[in-house]
C-alpha cells in the first residue's frame, strides 16, 4: 500500500502523517510532497519513528515520483482561511492548485483513490473530477471529499451535551462542507433525544465549528490536528477496505440522486473505492427543511468548480 500526501508539510499534512506513520500496516509506503522546501525535513523526522512504513520527502520538482504507484492520494495542500473570511474565499487560489495536482494524479497514478481535503471542499470536489475527466481517467468511485472533521465533531459535541462517551456516538452528516451544506442528522443518533432546541444550537455548532477554530486561531490557520485525525481516520477507513473490511464513512461523493451532483452520504468502501452509497435514510421535518434550503447553495458550489475547468 503506498499513500501520498500532497501538501505534507503544512498544519494538515504534517499532522496526518505522523498518524499515518505510526498507524499504516507494516510494509506501507508514505510519500510526502510540498512545494515548501521544509518537506524532505519532515520526512527524516518522521523516518525515525520506529514503525514498518517507509517515509520518504518529495520537493517541487518531484510531484511525478510522489505519485507513481500510490493507492491512495490525500490533498491537503492549499492555503486556508483567516477570521472574517468564508471557504469560497479560498477559490482563487486554492482552485489552481487542486487542478495542477490532480493532472499529475491524472497522469502518474490513474487508479489512485483521491481524497481532497483542501477547500472548498464543495467546489474542489468538482475540479477534480473535471480535471480528471479532461484527462480521460475519471471513475467516480474513487474520488471523495474527506468530510470526517464534520462527523467526529458532531459526535464529539453530541458525548459532551448528553454526557456520553464519544466511543458510543455516532452522528451521520450529509450534504456538503461549509455552513448550512454541512447537515448534522441528530434525529437518526441512536439512544440519543433531544429537544428542539438542542436541535437547533447543536446543528449551528456543527455548521460553524470551523469558524469556531479560524477565531479561536485568530489569524493562525483553521483546523489543523483535528482534521489530521480525521483525514487519517478516512484513509485507514480505505486501507481497510482496500484489504477486505466492511467498512462505512460519510464522505462527498458523485451520486445519481436529485439533491446535487456531489452530496455526502454514508457509502460502503471496497477494494475499488466506493462499493456502493447507501440511502441516508428518513429526515425529520427541521432535517428535511435544512436540506431544501442548502440545495441550491451547493449546487452552485459545485458549478463553478466545473465552469473552472471547463471554461
Ligand atoms: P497550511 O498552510 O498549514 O498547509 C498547506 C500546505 O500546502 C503548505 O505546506 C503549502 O506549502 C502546501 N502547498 C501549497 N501549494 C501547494 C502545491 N501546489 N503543491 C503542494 N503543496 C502545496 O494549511 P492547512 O491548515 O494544512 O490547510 C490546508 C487546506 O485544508 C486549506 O485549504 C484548508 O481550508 C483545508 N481544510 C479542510 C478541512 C476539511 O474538513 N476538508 C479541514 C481543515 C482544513
Ligand atoms: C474546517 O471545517 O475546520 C475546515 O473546513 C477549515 C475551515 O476553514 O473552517
Amino acid at each position: 500500500m503506498k499513500v501520498a500526501v500532497l501538501g505534507a508539510a503544512g498544519g494538515i499534512g504534517q499532522a496526518l502523517s505522523l498518524l499515518l506513520k505510526t498507524q499504516l500496516p507494516a510494509g506501507s509506503e508514505l510519500a510526502l510532497y510540498d512545494v515548501a522546501p521544509v518537506v524532505p525535513g519532515v520526512a527524516v523526522d518522521l523516518s525515525h519513528i520506529p514503525t514498518d512504513v517507509k517515509v520518504e520527502g518529495f520537493g517541487k520538482d518531484d510531484l511525478g515520483a510522489a505519485l507513481q504507484g500510490s493507492d491512495i492520494v490525500l490533498i491537503p495542500a492549499g492555503v486556508p482561511r483567516k477570521p472574517g473570511m468564508d471557504r469560497s474565499d479560498l477559490f482563487n487560489i486554492n482552485a489552481g492548485i487542486v487542478k495542477n495536482l490532480v493532472e499529475a494524479i491524472a497522469d502518474n497514478c490513474p487508479e489512485a483513490c483521491t481524497c481532497i481535503i483542501t477547500n472548498p471542499v464543495n467546489t474542489t470536489v468538482a475540479i477534480a473530477a473535471e480535471t480528471l475527466k479532461a484527462k480521460g481517467v475519471y471513475n467516480k468511485n474513487k474520488l471523495f471529499g474527506v468530510t470526517t472533521l464534520d462527523v467526529i465533531r458532531s459526535e464529539t459535541f453530541v458525548a459532551e451535551l448528553k454526557g456520553l462517551s464519544t466511543t458510543s456516538v455516532h452522528v451521520p452528516v450529509i450534504g456538503g462542507h461549509s455552513g448550512t451544506t454541512i447537515l448534522p442528522l441528530l434525529s437518526q443518533v441512536e439512544g440519543v433525544n433531544f429537544s428542539d432546541e438542542e436541535v437547533a444550537s447543536l446543528t449551528h455548532r456543527i455548521q460553524n465549528a470551523g469558524t469556531e477554530v479560524v477565531e479561536a486561531k485568530a489569524g493562525g490557520g483553521s483546523a489543523t490536528l483535528s482534521m489530521g485525525q480525521a483525514a487519517a481516520r478516512f484513509c485507514l477507513s480505505l486501507v481497510a477496505a482496500m484489504k477486505g473490511d466492511n467498512v462505512v464513512e460519510y464522505t462527498y461523493v458523485e451520486t445519481n440522486s436529485d439533491d446535487a451532483a456531489f452530496f455526502a452520504h454514508p457509502v460502503r468502501l471496497g477494494p475499488n473505492g466506493v462499493e456502493e452509497i447507501l440511502p441516508y435514510g428518513e429526515l425529520s421535518d427541521f432535517e428535511q427543511n435544512a436540506k431544501q434550503s442548502m440545495l441550491e447553495g451547493l449546487r452552485n458550489d459545485i458549478d463553478m468548480g466545473v465552469k473552472f475547468v471547463n471554461g
